[in-house]
Order: C-alpha cells, then structure tokens, then sequence
C-alpha cells in the first residue's frame, strides 16, 4: 500500500510545505543615503558576511528557497535585520548604533556569522585578520558616536 509508506507522505509532505508562503522579502527598498558608511575594505567584508542577515539586499540562493530550510533563513533575515540594517544605518538612533557598536567585537568572534550559515555559505567565513579589522573598527565607532 503505497500510503502506508514512509517515503510517500515524507515526499507528499516536503511537496507541501513548499506551498506555505516566506514573507521576509530578500530586497527592501530603503533610502541609499541611509546606508552605513565605513572604510571599503570593511564594506567589503560587511557585504560578503552580514549583509545577507543584516541588510536590505539579503541573497537567498536556491537550497535557502527550500523549505524547511527557507523558514530558518527567514528567522535569521528577521531577527538579524531587527538587531542591525545596515542599509538604514544612518536613520538609527545614536543609543542603537552604539549598542551595535559595543556588541560587535565579541560577537564576530563568538557567533557571528553563524555556524550553522556558514556551513552553508562557506565564502563569508572570516579570516582572523578580517575579525581584527571588524573589531578595530567597532571600537573606533563606539568613539565617533557621541
Ligand atoms: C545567517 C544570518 C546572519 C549573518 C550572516 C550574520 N548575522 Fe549577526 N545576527 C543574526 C541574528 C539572527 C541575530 C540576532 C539573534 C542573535 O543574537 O543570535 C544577530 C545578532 C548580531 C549582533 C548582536 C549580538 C548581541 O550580542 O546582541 C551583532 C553585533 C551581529 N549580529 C553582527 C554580525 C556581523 C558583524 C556579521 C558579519 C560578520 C553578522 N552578524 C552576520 C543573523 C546573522
């Protein structure tokens, strides 16, 4: 009996689970005057590493599209751009860009980007001399914001 069978509900199931919508959008329209200003090298590392959690222009490749895969991008996307957007960097209060600020030494070398993505996304692994240009440059921006 084939609905007996583990693979035809496993299958019918994953079939239907791609119907259920993501409503986190990977691109945003947000003001481009709104976005962070920093050194180009830290652009550059900001935009392989973070942008796709911590930015309006997050790229979602294909296996991201699959769910269930696609509702664990979506949390990240979520609660990454709720923590910081750099596209909008500018439009924050300065009490939010300083929390940033004080966080981002540790987390970079703690958690972030994190495990679980970069297993995935191997290309935005930090070297440890991007993570010291990361840290350096948080703590310079904790000093600028007054
Ligand atoms: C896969 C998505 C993802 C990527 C990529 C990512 N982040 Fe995050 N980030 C999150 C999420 C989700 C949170 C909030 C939940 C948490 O703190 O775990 C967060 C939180 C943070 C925080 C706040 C930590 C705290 O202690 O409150 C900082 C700072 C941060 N990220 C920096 C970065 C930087 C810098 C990069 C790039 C080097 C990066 N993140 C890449 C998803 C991501």
């Amino acid at each position: 009996m084939i609905f007996k069978s583990f693979w035809f509900w496993f299958i019918t199931v994953f079939i239907a689970i791609q119907f259920i919508p993501v409503d986190v959008p990977a691109k945003i329209e947000s003001d481009p005057k709104d976005e962070i200003e920093a050194p180009k090298e830290i652009i550059s590392i900001l935009k392989r590493s973070c942008y796709d959690c911590h930015s309006n222009e997050s790229t979602y490749p294909w296996y991201d599209r699959v769910a269930p895969v696609s509702w664990i991008v979506k949390d990240h996307v979520k609660n990454g751009r709720k923590v910081v957007n750099f596209s909008i960097w500018k439009s924050y209060e300065k009490k939010k860009q300083k929390f940033f600020a004080d966080k981002l030494g540790k987390a970079i070398i703690i958690r972030m980007p994190m495990p679980s993505y970069l297993w995935l996304h191997p290309k935005a692994t930090l070297s440890n001399v991007e993570k010291k240009l990361l840290k350096e440059w948080g703590e310079n921006l904790k000093e600028t914001i007054k």
